[in-house]
C-alpha cells in the first residue's frame, strides 16, 4: 500500500493539480483536507472535486469557531496589527491550518503533509514552521514550489489530466479569504502607484455608494473579548459576521499596504477587513479607559512583538505563550461598551463606558464638582521639572538668563 499524504486543499487550480502531481511524482495516496476558516466556499463541491481529481479521501473541517476564539480574539486582545496596517487575517489562519493538518495526518497514519504555497510568500513559512514544531517527523511537500510550472502550464496540466479549471482562473488576482479579512494581490495591484480597481473589493461598499446617513454600532466587551452587538449577545463567529456586514455597508475596512514580507520582498497588498477595523478600534478605546498609562505603553510594545510573531510564523513558540500571558492579564478589567459611528468609509469611536473605568468625572471636569486639587500642581511641577532645570543650566547653551534656541528663518 502506498504511503499517505494529507494535502491542505482549497479547491483551486493549484491544489487540484497538486493531487494528481503528488501521486504521479511521489506515489503518495492523497487525502484532501479542506479547512473552513470563513472562506465562503461551497465545501460540498470542493469535496466532490477532490475525489473526482483523484484523492483517496476528502475531508472538510469547519474550524470557524476555533479560529475566532483561539486565534482571532487573542490577537484582538493584543491589538496585533502588522506594521500598523494589516490585521493579520491570513497570517492567523495558517498556524491553525498547520495544527489541523498535523491532527489529520496523525489520525490517518499519513507520513507526509502538503500545502499549495509558492516559494515567495509568508504562508509557506507559517505552514512549515508550525508543522515542524508540532510533528517534526512529518515530511512536508510544497508542490507549487517544486514543479516550476507557469500559470499557463498549470492550466495545460489540468486540461491534460481532466482536472476542471475554474472560471475564476481568468481573474488576475490572488485572493485569500477568512473570517478576519480578505487579501488581494497580483494583476494591476503589482504597480503600487495604481489605485485598486473597485472590482477587487467584495465586502465593503465604495464610499461613493454608501448610505448618506451615518450608522452607529455598539460593541460590548468582556475581558477584552467582544460579546455583543447593539446589546445582543452573540457567539464569536456570528459577531464577526454581523460587524463585518455593518461596517462593509459603510465602506469601512479598506487597507492599502506595501508590506515587508518575511522573505525580504516588499509586496503591495490590498486588504478588506471591516470587522477587524471596527473591533480593533473599539477594543483600543475601551483599553484607553480601563488601563493605566503604564499598562498601555507597555502593551503597545507587546502588540508590535505579537503582530510580528504572528506574521513571521512563530505562533507555536514559548515567546507567544509569554506575550499572551501578559496580554490576558491586562484584559481583566477591559469590559464595557463602545459606541462607534460608521460613515463614508470612516469609523470613529463616539462613546465608551465601563464599570471599571479609570475616567473620573470629578477629576476631569472643568465645571462645578471639580475635585482636583489645583493647589498641589505647582509642587508637582517644581519636582517634575527639577532635572530639566538642572540639565539646562549645566549643559545647554545658556546665554544670560535665557536658553539660546535656534529658530528657523522667520520662525521667531
Ligand atoms: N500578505 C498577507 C500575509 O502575508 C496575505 C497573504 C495572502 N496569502 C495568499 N496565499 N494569497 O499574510
Amino acid at each position: 500500500m502506498a504511503d499517505k499524504i494529507v494535502l491542505a486543499y482549497s479547491g483551486g487550480l493549484d491544489t487540484s493539480v497538486a493531487i494528481k502531481w503528488i501521486k504521479e511524482k511521489y506515489g503518495y495516496d492523497v487525502i484532501a483536507f479542506t479547512i473552513d476558516v470563513g472562506n465562503e466556499r461551497d465545501f460540498t463541491a470542493i469535496r466532490e472535486k477532490a475525489l473526482k481529481v483523484g484523492a483517496i479521501k476528502a475531508l472538510v473541517k469547519d474550524a470557524k469557531q476555533v479560529f475566532a476564539d483561539y486565534y482571532i480574539f487573542p490577537a484582538l486582545q493584543a491589538n496585533a496589527v502588522y506594521e500598523g496596517q494589516y490585521p493579520l487575517a491570513t497570517a492567523l489562519s495558517r498556524p491553525l491550518m498547520a495544527k489541523l493538518l498535523v491532527d489529520v495526518a496523525l489520525e490517518e497514519g499519513a507520513s507526509a503533509v502538503a500545502h499549495g504555497c509558492t516559494g515567495k510568500g509568508n504562508d509557506q513559512v507559517r505552514f512549515e514552521v508550525g508543522i515542524n514544531a508540532l510533528a517534526p517527523h512529518l515530511k512536508v511537500i510544497a508542490p507549487a514550489r517544486v514543479w516550476g510550472m507557469t500559470r499557463e502550464q498549470t492550466i495545460k496540466y489540468a486540461q491534460k489530466h481532466d482536472i476542471p479549471v475554474p472560471i475564476t482562473v481568468s481573474s488576475p488576482y490572488s485572493i485569500d479569504v477568512c473570517l478576519w479579512g480578505r487579501s488581494i494581490e497580483c494583476g494591476v495591484l503589482e504597480d503600487p502607484w495604481n489605485e485598486p480597481p473597485e472590482e477587487v473589493f467584495a465586502w465593503t461598499k465604495s464610499p461613493g455608494e454608501t448610505p448618506n446617513k451615518p450608522g452607529y454600532v455598539e460593541i460590548g466587551f468582556e475581558k477584552g473579548i467582544p460579546v455583543s452587538v447593539d446589546g445582543q449577545e452573540m457567539d464569536s463567529v456570528s459577531l464577526i459576521g454581523k460587524v463585518s456586514a455593518l461596517a462593509g455597508e459603510h465602506g469601512v475596512g479598506r487597507i492599502d499596504h506595501v508590506e515587508n514580507r518575511l522573505v525580504g520582498i516588499k509586496s503591495r497588498e490590498i486588504y478588506e477587513a471591516p470587522a477587524a477595523t471596527v473591533l480593533l478600534q473599539a477594543h483600543q478605546a475601551l483599553e484607553a479607559m480601563t488601563l493605566s498609562r503604564m499598562q498601555m505603553r507597555f502593551k503597545d510594545l507587546v502588540a508590535q512583538q505579537y503582530a510580528d510573531l504572528i506574521y513571521n510564523g512563530l505562533w507555536f513558540t514559548a515567546f507567544h505563550q509569554d506575550l499572551d500571558a501578559y496580554v490576558q492579564s491586562t484584559q481583566r478589567f477591559v469590559s464595557g461598551t463602545v459606541r462607534l459611528k460608521l460613515f463614508k468609509g470612516t469609523c470613529r469611536v463616539v462613546g465608551r463606558k465601563s464599570p471599571f473605568s479609570l475616567y473620573n468625572y470629578g477629576l476631569a471636569t472643568y465645571d462645578k464638582g471639580d475635585q482636583f486639587d489645583q493647589s498641589a500642581s505647582p509642587g508637582f511641577i517644581h519636582i517634575w521639572g527639577l532635572p530639566v532645570r538642572v540639565q539646562a543650566q549645566a549643559q545647554l547653551n545658556v546665554q544670560g538668563d535665557t536658553l539660546d534656541i535656534k529658530l528657523p528663518e522667520g520662525g521667531g
